[in-house]
């Protein structure tokens, strides 16, 4: 196991820093430039390794993409929706639910066997929220575990379009339905009760695709026609996130964050954290490849309580290990509701971080859709040794345990910080500098 020690900071926080790209959008990019015709070249692209998988899957289908400059850009030849071949070998997600998922929708609709798996966690979480959809539009698609768990196995099928009511609110699994939508006879209608990331949908229109969007309701129609397109990905605002908390949670901080995502779909966090007090400046905001881009600024200041639930929860599901964080910090009792799918990610994210706030001598209950937080107002975390961090395999999990180390009693040993690779793999470096700045 990998070893990352982060020590309480002694000053404040005075940085600017540049978060890594985007990963859903990263994902994405390499997907629909191998759907697309011609080079789509991705410029700022996130070679973790949750996109590295998607990238190699798509190698081993058969498209061409190239790196160059240690991934400084990445080129994709792409040759159209059915340009893609079996793979002689499975196809191997990691720890990626995005890959596993999205690339279902599409291998549903070729002509020939692919099998998909992970690692342990991924081989816990649920599948039959796109095996399900899948299979009413024609796919034969099974899975483990009575059709619930991967590995997925897919054999050639002809898809139709559908009408299909999300019942929960996920982008991964709208997704894989508008994937298998391009490919489908007829029109595909997708209603979501709650909006989540509309990554695809921006992603998909700028590279020609027809999408019409009204209210709730996304219609794809079939056989389009992509074309390809240069992409730049901007910073990631579920990475940005952890150092907005850190410069929230040390008295007396400013952060500057350049070129971080601010798409409506995506601004939960900020919007959150502004109303428990946190200064957020939003500067600079443009529009970069279908999506915005902006700096940050922020200023931290003394947190209130506040309760979090409702249609709020997709627009910051990722950010949500570390709003407990700083939750914990407030004055007073937050509570977060209307979270169960937390339950599902790369660990139960609500028992995880309960265990992970006791161990930080936070009072916490836990909720069956989410947790309610005793806030410490402002004081130190405090290490309890008689209780064990928890063991999971959960990158978001162990940078929350990170940032609240920077404003504990004594130095942590981050549990699980190899983890960290699947989305932000300069992190440590920049909890790093933030440490020799600080002294
Ligand atoms: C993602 C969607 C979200 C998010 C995940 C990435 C995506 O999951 O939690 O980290 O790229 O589509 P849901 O599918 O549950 O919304």
């Amino acid at each position: 196991m990998k070893q990352f020690a982060v020590s309480p900071l002694k000053n404040s926080i005075k940085s600017t820093i540049s978060v890594p790209p985007d990963k859903s959008i990263s994902h994405r990019a390499i997907i629909i430039g191998s759907l697309a015709n011609g080079k789509t070249e991705i410029k700022n692209f996130l070679a973790s390794e949750d996109c590295l998988n998607t990238l190699k899957i798509m190698q081993q289908l058969g498209v061409e993409i190239s790196n160059y400059n240690n991934f400084e850009s990445v080129t994709v030849i792409g040759k159209g929706l059915h340009s893609f071949s079996e793979s002689k070998s499975i196809l191997n997600c990691g720890n990626s639910g995005t890959t596993i998922r999205l690339l279902s929708g599409i291998l549903s609709a070729q002509s020939f066997l692919s099998i998909l798996t992970g690692d342990d966690s991924l081989l816990s979480r649920p599948m039959g929220r796109v095996i399900e959809p899948l299979t009413l539009m024609g796919a034969k698609i099974s899975g483990r575990e009575n059709n619930t768990k991967a590995p997925i196995v897919i054999s050639p099928g002809i898809l139709h379009g559908i009408t299909y009511e999300m019942p929960i609110s996920s982008a991964q699994v709208k997704s894989a339905i508008m994937f298998a939508g391009l490919y489908a006879k007829g029109e595909t209608r997708i209603i979501e009760k709650e909006k989540s990331r509309d990554h695809t949908e921006r992603m998909l229109s700028a590279f020609g695709a027809t999408i019409k969007q009204e209210k709730n309701e996304i219609i794809i129609g079939s056989e389009q026609h992509l074309e390809a397109q240069n992409i730049f990905i901007p910073g990631d605002i579920s990475s940005a996130a952890f150092f907005i908390a850190a410069s929230s949670i040390i008295p007396s901080s400013e952060m500057v964050l350049q070129k971080v995502l601010v798409n409506p779909t995506r601004t939960g966090f900020i919007n959150v954290l502004k109303r428990m007090g946190v200064k957020i400046n939003i500067t600079n905001k443009k529009e970069i490849s279908n999506e915005s881009v902006a700096d940050l600024f922020v200023t931290s200041n003394d947190l209130n309580a506040i309760e979090v639930k409702g249609d709020t929860i997709p627009l910051l599901i990722d950010e949500i290990p570390i709003l407990c964080i700083v939750m914990a910090q407030a004055k007073g009792k937050s509570i977060i509701k209307d979270a169960k799918e937390l339950r599902f990610k790369e660990s139960d994210r609500i028992k995880t971080m309960a265990q992970v706030l006791r161990k930080l001598s936070v009072e916490v209950n836990e909720l069956e859709d989410g947790l309610e937080i005793n806030g410490l107002s402002g004081e130190p975390f405090r290490i309890d040794n008689s209780i064990e961090w928890p063991k999971h395999f959960d990158h978001r999990i162990a940078m929350s345990i990170a940032v609240a180390a920077l404003k504990a009693n004594e130095p942590v040993n981050i549990p699980g910080s190899e983890w960290i690779n699947t989305s932000f793999p300069n992190f440590e470096k920049i909890i790093n500098q933030l440490q020799m700045a600080a002294v």
